[in-house]
């Protein structure tokens, strides 16, 4: 019985989205960037969409929306426009029809100029 439970939990705990928004590497202002993550294809959404939020400033600080993005692609190449700042960023993964659904956020990343 006990056993059976714990089963049925962790069963439960699967059904969530599983994507993982990996931190970029080095992105600077104006210029592109490679944005991955990896994820669980049974039971993630087929795409979601991409943002990039102020650090300092959630969860009201959009900085860019990057669009809708196929979960299945585990990567795409964005341009942080010249409108960013310096400074610390997270990406987020959210439901695009229902943007308050978040999906995944990143760890913290410094964006630079
Ligand atoms: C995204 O939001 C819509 C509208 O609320 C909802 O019908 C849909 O099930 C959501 N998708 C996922 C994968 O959560
Ligand atoms: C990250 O995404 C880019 C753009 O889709 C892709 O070219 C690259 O191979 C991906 N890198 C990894 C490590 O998956």
């Amino acid at each position: 019985m006990f056993l059976k439970s714990l089963t049925a939990l962790a069963l439960a705990s699967f059904s969530a989205a599983r994507i993982i928004l990996q931190v970029p590497t080095n992105p600077v202002v104006g210029a592109e960037t490679d944005i991955n993550w990896s994820s669980d294809s049974a039971s993630d959404p087929q795409s979601f969409t991409l943002f990039l939020l102020d650090a300092n400033n959630l969860p009201f600080g959009l900085s860019a929306n990057f669009g809708e993005v196929e979960t299945s692609t585990g990567g795409t190449t964005v341009t942080i426009p010249s409108t960013v700042h310096e400074g610390q960023y997270v990406l987020r993964a959210v439901n695009s029809t229902s943007v308050d659904f978040v999906f995944a956020t990143s760890p913290q990343f410094d964006i630079t100029t």
